[in-house]
Parts: C-alpha cells; structure tokens; sequence
C-alpha cells in the first residue's frame, strides 16, 4: 500500500513539475543567476532523465528476465569461484536448544559491536535469548582507513574497555582464554569453523591492504593479548550467516537472511551437492560424510555487472571508487552509496541546470559526504512541507533554503534511486531463491522466510514494502505455476547478527 502511494506520489510530483518550475520564475531572489543560467528547462528535463535512467526499466516482465539472467551467473559461481558462493563449516541449522553466556563480536560497516548474550533456549512466546551487556562502537572514516594491524588494536581496545566496563564479566583469575563468536560483515576465506583468512575488504576498509591471506582471528586474539586479554575466536561467521543462524535459532522456518545496511549480501542453505568440489577442497573427511546442507556466504554484492543496468551517475562513482566493479549491486543499492548517487547527480544538476544558483554546497565537494539519511529525508517529506528544504539549508550551511522545485527535483531523484535500489535487491533476492527451489528439488509452492537486518531494509521509509511488492511482482511473471504460487516474505531480524555471533559459538560448543 505504502509503495502503491510512493508511486502515485512519483508520478504527481513529475506532473507538478511543470508547474512549479513556472512558480520559480516569480522568485526574484535567483533573477541575478537566472539571466545566465539556464535553471527552468534544464533542471526539468534532469529530473525527467533522472527518473527514465533510474526507473523506466523497473517493470516486472523486465525485472524477471534479469532474474533469470543472475540465476545463471549465480549456478555458475557455485560450481567455481573463489569470491563469492563461499560455504562455511555450518552443516546444520540451530536446533534452538543451543545455551549457555557468550562473548559475541560483531564487526559491521558502520559499527563494532561487543556483547555479553544469554542463550536459553527458545520456547513458545520466548525468543530464548538475552543481551546482557552490550556496548556499540562507531566506526568513521578515519577508522575506516586505519591500515593492517592498527584496525585490530582499534578493536581490542575497544573489547578491552567493554570488558572493563561489563558487570556480568569477571574474569575471576582464570587461565582459560574466554570464548569468543564473531561476526564478520565482510568477505573471508573459511579454513575451519573457526579460522578463516582476510580477503579484500570494501565499505572504505583499508585494513584488509597489508593483512590480505592472514589467519583473520589470530590478528584479534594478539591484540588483545598485547592488552593483557585472552581470547579464543571459537566462531567465525559472515555476517550474513550470522543472520540467518540467529533467526533460524527463533524460526525453524528461516532458510535465507539478507542483509541491506552499509553492504548488502544473502546467506541460504543450500544442498552440498550443488556445489562445485573445489569450493569444499581442504575439508576432512568427517565433515565431507556429515555434510548433506551447508550454509553459503553468497557475496551477493559482488553479482550483477553486465546484467543490471547502471546509469552514467554509476559510471562515475564506479570509476573513482577505490575499488572499481568491486561490488555493483552494492554500489547501487546499500547505505554507503545512495546517498553518493544523489551528490553525484546534485554536483551535474549544479553545473548543468542552475541548481542552488550554480553553487554546490562546499559540505558536498567531497565524495561520499552526502549522508543515506538525508536522502530519506528528503524523501520522506512527501508533501514538499519546507521541513526538509529548512533541514538542508541548516545541514548544508547554506545561505537560503532550496526553492520548492529545487526540492521536487531532489524528491524525484531521491525516489528514483531508492526506487531502484529496491527493485534490484528484490531481482537478485528472487533469483536466489529461484536457485535455492531447483537445488533444492522443491516442487510445491512454498512460503520462504527471508530473516533481513541493515539498516536500510529497517530504517529506510517504505523500502521494506516496496522491495516485498516488486517480489510478488516478479513472482507473478514465472511461468513455472508451483512458483507463482509460492510467496517471499521479508521478516525483520533485529541484532541479528551478534544475536548469530553468539549461536554459532554455542553451535560450536555443542559438536566439539
Ligand atoms: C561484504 C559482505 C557482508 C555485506 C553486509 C558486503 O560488503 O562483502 O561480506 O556480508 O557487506 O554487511
């Protein structure tokens, strides 16, 4: 319902359009940059094109031959790839059973989080767990850009202090080392269910440059030891895992997860033997007989070049990005970018159109200081109120607020790119969920549960729904009949992934 009003709201906001590009023209404030300018019809047709480049390919006959398109690249990178389908060590689910007090660490794009969980098993109308203590940390650029070991003493001084500061911990003078699960929000090679080793890291980590193929808990434990800490990491999960461990934990039904935050990626278990044999080379023999499912770290960020089309805005943050074809559903689609994709098309709309009198706000010279949240804000402001144009006069420092068809322009663009964010997300969820039924054998129609948790699937107005609607869209184009009748809900999981962190040391504890 509420993406049905979104796109009722889009298509007026374009049929204003006209008419408040002609309101402009009484403004006398901008009639100095007016005369040399030519703001009316060039921001007008911007804002067309920027609506056409995000939106016009969004239907959903289209959307489900793209699906079909990723399907293949999909199976292809499950049969070979050393990026992306990666399997962890993960052969079962939670039984919901698993108990006991665990140190869980969860290092996400944006935050380190470090907390003390209580699992108690679920039972009817109980979630069966319990953050004791926890403490959130924030990680900026600067932290961000931290090079090799320095990242890791950034994160054992902030494990160190928790544990100071955490009244149900007291290491009581014992010599074991405590017991630690981890949640990783990025890609790594697993050797072991408890070892794995650094691959290139993205979100604007630089850590990853000088620990490329090091053993990933090793680096944390001997920070912390150099800080009088014991450790032992006895859990190594992708974030994504972690999700789907912690829901499954709470829901037996749970079978995927996806994360939409700062990155975005899906978890989904899968049968073994739909894996190619090298992406399990190095696996004993006892884990090679037990195994019949696994659960995969698909690396979802990583699919979509060349399937998915990319608008020339793309282009240029592709090409400055450290990191360029890294990760181009990630580009498109997550925290960390939408809001560089809306600068990138003020900073052209300024220099072509006469917006904001030709003058970019100098807060948003530099790349990715256009932050995902005002882009909500703007959108949000549905009925052009002048709340969001007077919070980015404040936000952008700038001398007048935006006009209103500045701030119509901003909305649709705004929209537009959320709008295909969500479209996109819902194409690559479709698709693997497509390959999950065939790998599967399913034959029937099924309700699938996806556990979702990030910040943009949470906290972005109507992106939730909207993603869901163009699901069941897509689901409506399948002509396999036992699909149609199948149905994909997003299902919030919050804390999702230290809540993991903690079931898949508990997980651990259980088989040794
Ligand atoms: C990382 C994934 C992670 C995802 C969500 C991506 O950038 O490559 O490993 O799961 O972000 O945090």
């Amino acid at each position: 319902m509420i993406a049905l009003v979104k796109r009722f709201l889009l298509l007026l906001d374009m049929m204003l359009y006209p008419t408040i590009v002609c309101d402009m023209t009484k403004s006398h404030r901008r009639s100095a940059y007016m005369s040399s300018r030519p703001t009316k019809s060039n921001l007008k047709s911007l804002g067309y094109e920027v609506v056409e480049a995000f939106t016009a390919h969004l239907e959903p006959r289209r959307m489900s031959a793209l699906s079909a398109r990723l399907q293949r690249r999909y199976a292809e990178k499950m049969r070979s790839s050393k990026e992306c389908m990666l399997p962890s060590f993960n052969h079962t689910l939670p039984t919901g059973q698993e108990r006991g007090t665990y140190l869980a660490l969860d290092l996400g794009g944006s935050t380190l989080r470090i907390a003390l969980i209580e699992l108690d098993g679920r039972s009817k109308g109980r979630a069966g767990s319990r953050v004791l203590h926890m403490s959130v940390c924030q990680i900026n650029n600067a932290i961000r850009r931290l090079p090799g070991s320095s990242f890791f003493d950034w994160m054992a001084d902030k494990i160190v202090c928790m544990l100071e500061e955490c009244p149900f911990y007291s290491d009581g003078g014992s010599n074991h080392p405590l017991s630690v699960g981890l949640s990783w929000s990025f890609p790594v090679e697993q050797i072991s269910p408890k070892r794995g080793k650094v691959q290139g890291m993205g979100k604007g980590f630089c850590c990853s440059e000088q620990t490329i193929g090091r053993d990933l808990g090793g680096l944390i434990v001997s920070a912390c030891l150099d800080r009088g800490v014991h450790l032992q990491i006895d859990a190594l999960v992708n974030d994504s895992c972690a999700t789907l461990l912690s829901r499954a934990y709470s829901d037996p039904c749970t079978s995927m997860s996806l994360i939409l935050g700062t990155g975005t990626n899906m978890a989904i278990h899968l049968p073994v033997s739909s894996l190619g044999s090298s992406k399990l080379e190095g696996r004993q023999e006892k884990w090679l007989s037990e195994a019949e499912q696994v659960t995969v770290n698909t690396e979802l960020s990583m699919f979509g070049k060349g399937i998915l089309p990319e608008t020339r805005w793309d282009d240029i943050l592709n090409r400055n990005h450290t990191l360029p074809n890294f990760q181009p559903l990630e580009y498109m689609t997550t925290g960390r970018y939408l809001g560089e994709i809306l600068r990138l098309i003020i900073v052209e709309a300024v220099e072509k159109a006469g917006l904001f009198d030709g003058r970019l706000p100098s807060c948003l010279q530099e790349a990715y200081s256009l932050d995902t949240t005002i882009l909500a804000t703007i959108e949000e402001d549905t009925f052009n109120t002048g709340k969001s144009a007077a919070y980015l006069e404040k936000t952008w420092n700038m001398d007048i607020a935006p006009s209103a068809t500045e701030m119509v322009f901003l909305r649709l663009a705004a929209s537009s790119i959320s709008r295909r964010a969500a479209a996109y997300i819902a194409t690559a969820i479709h698709a693997l969920w497509v390959v999950e039924r065939k790998a599967s054998g399913a034959t029937e129609a099924s309700r699938t549960t996806i556990a979702c948790n990030g910040s943009v699937i949470e906290r972005y107005p109507g992106f939730r729904r909207m993603c869901q609607d163009y699901i069941a869209d897509i689901i409506e184009c399948d002509t396999d009949e036992c699909l149609r009748n199948s149905e994909i809900v997003l299902q919030m999981a919050g804390d999702a992934a230290i809540l993991g962190a903690a079931v898949a040391v508990a997980m651990a504890k259980d088989q040794s």
